[in-house]
């Protein structure tokens, strides 16, 4: 579809984006983040948004103004996170999870800010793994006919990676962005591949997120038919 049309295919349609990267604290005031810059997710929105949808953001830490028309929800880490998109996704007939997960979280929380020891070196800082958003929401599937659509950062083997994880993840959809020196954190613009469980491949040329996110619900309204 051209950007700018007034297209409604996703009129009386329920999507629920996650958008931004968690944050999983240490202490008081110190936490392990990531570099998302959480546009790609609210790009999403917007274009969801104007395609007549009915939007849920759950936001982790970008600090962004909230897109005009949607529901957001703010969390900040993984486990918030997934409690936010679980209840959301309970209602809705797409998914898609945009935001940068931390994949662990620091295992003990020090409810004093952590101080240095003249003398002493470093604690090392033990990790668990956080729960798996995606691959729980794809094996969930509270609502008959959801999609479920994921994304993907690769540096290495891009397509085969991919292929790989949406198999793992069990989602409908996974867009697969290169990443690398000069590519995606916190840019304006994108180029990605988007992998579809039934085979298909959609190339997104490089441009603007919303382009990419238009061609991810041009792919989500051609499944619901
Ligand atoms: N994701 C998630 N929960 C996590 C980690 C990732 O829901 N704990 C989601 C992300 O939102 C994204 C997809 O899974 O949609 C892929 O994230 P990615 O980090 O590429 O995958 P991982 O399975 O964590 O694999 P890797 O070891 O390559 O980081
Ligand atoms: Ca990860």
């Amino acid at each position: 579809l051209a950007r700018g049309t007034a297209a409604t295919d996703l009129a009386g349609r329920h999507v629920v984006i996650s958008a931004g990267g968690t944050r999983e604290p240490l202490d008081p005031v110190r936490y392990l983040g990531n570099r998302s810059s959480g546009k790609q997710g609210y790009a999403l929105a917007r274009t969801a948004v104007a395609r007549g949808a009915r939007v849920t953001l759950v936001e982790a830490n970008t600090g962004l103004p909230d897109p005009a028309g949607a529901e957001v929800l703010r969390v900040g880490t993984a486990v918030q996170l997934r409690e936010a998109m679980l209840k959301a996704a309970a209602d809705a007939d797409v998914v898609v999870m945009a935001a940068a997960v931390a994949d662990f979280r620091p295992a003990v929380y020090a409810t004093g800010k952590i101080k240095k020891k003249d003398g002493h070196e470093p604690e090392p800082v033990a990790l668990v793994r956080n729960p798996d958003v995606l691959a729980e929401i794809s094996a969930d599937r509270t609502r008959p006919g959801q999609l479920v659509v994921g994304f993907a950062a690769e540096t290495d083997d891009v397509l085969a990676n991919g292929r790989e994880k949406l198999r793992r993840k069990g989602c409908d959809l996974l867009v697969v962005n290169e990443v690398g020196e000069r590519k995606t954190f916190g840019s304006e613009e994108n180029e990605a591949v988007v992998l579809a469980a039934d085979g298909g491949e959609t190339s997104v040329p490089h441009g603007p997120k919303e382009a990419l996110a238009d061609t991810v619900w041009d792919l989500v309204a051609a499944r619901f038919g």
